[in-house]
């Protein structure tokens, strides 16, 4: 496996490897390696002779008081880990090398972006989308595989590729949880042992959504309120949003009429902000 460092090391490569006729898949991470991405990396396996990991925390995306300092990273791990799920390339630029001291020129989706998650986080989705571009221009992949974990940053990935027509296929793949269903994330680390215990509520709630929506409930704002008192009596200080959305367009829905309903939450355990989904079939 090979590690490069540079910008223009990486496109050299993939020139080189694009040349040669290999397809390449591309998994783009901010490291410290857990199942979820392992998962990525080897669905990219299946689909390409060569894989290509990206592992870089993306200052763009986090915004003031966020976690970026203190946003774990082991490269040696995450090294051996990718290697293990079948890797082949790891792509790890320093800041500098990336975001120039004159860098001036992001991506934007508008539709998507300043909802939900991007009405918490202003500039994150124009962080991620400016990354993610740019990773697709120096590693050119012939395919990026994404996790439904992070649902609506997979949406306006697609968006962006079709809107922007990147010469990419994107693959979606389900999200990894805990046996106890907590969805995988490198922010678990930051609970405590009662909160990590407590934050189970999440995966609870969306089944407890997905239950009643199969018993025939219609009631959203009545479901709604269920969810948030289920994650309050556990303990989390706040719930940033409980939302149901039209899968198709991202947009949130008042009534349950689709064949299916994406359900998406955000909510603090302690000062964790964890997130979490399910696309609940309509029947
Ligand atoms: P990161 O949080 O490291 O996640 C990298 C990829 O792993 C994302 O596509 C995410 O959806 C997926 N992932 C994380 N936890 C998962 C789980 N439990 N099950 C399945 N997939 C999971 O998302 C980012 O990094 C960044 O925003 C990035 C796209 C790399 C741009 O900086």
């Amino acid at each position: 496996m090979v590690v490069l460092r540079t910008v223009r090391e990486m496109q050299r490569d993939a020139d080189r490897l694009r040349l040669a006729g290999k397809k390449l898949g591309l998994v783009p991470t901010m490291g410290y390696l857990h199942d979820g991405h392992l998962r990525l990396i080897e669905q990219a396996r299946k689909l390409c002779e060569v894989v290509i990991v990206s592992i870089f925390v993306n200052p763009t995306q986090f915004g003031p008081g966020e976690d970026f300092e203190r946003y774990p990273r082991d490269f040696k791990r995450d090294q051996d880990l990718a290697l293990k799920s079948g890797a082949d390339v790891i792509f790890s630029p320093e800041v500098n090398e990336v975001y120039s001291s004159n860098f001036g020129t992001y991506v934007e989706e508008q539709d998507v972006s300043h909802i939900l998650e991007g009405k918490i986080r202003p500039k994150h989705f124009r962080g991620v989308a400016t990354i993610v571009a740019k990773l697709f221009n120096v590693c050119k992949p012939h395919v990026a595989v994404f996790g439904q974990k992070d649902a609506q940053q997979a949406f306006i990935i697609k968006k962006m590729v079709r809107d922007l027509s990147f010469d990419v296929s994107i693959v979606v793949a389900p999200i990894v949880r805990e046996t106890d269903g907590l969805a995988l994330s490198s922010r678990n680390l930051y609970l405590s042992k009662q909160e990590r215990s407590n934050a189970t509520v999440l995966h609870e709630s969306l089944q407890y959504a997905e239950r009643k929506i199969s018993e025939g409930e219609r009631n959203i704002a009545k479901l709604e309120s269920e969810m948030r008192t289920m994650i309050f009596a556990k303990g989390a200080p706040s719930v940033d949003y409980i939302a149901f959305v039209d899968p198709e367009v991202f947009q949130e829905t008042s009534t349950l009429t689709l064949r299916s309903v994406l359900v998406l939450l955000a909510a603090r355990f302690g000062k964790t902000r964890l997130i979490d989904n399910a696309l609940i079939p309509i029947v």
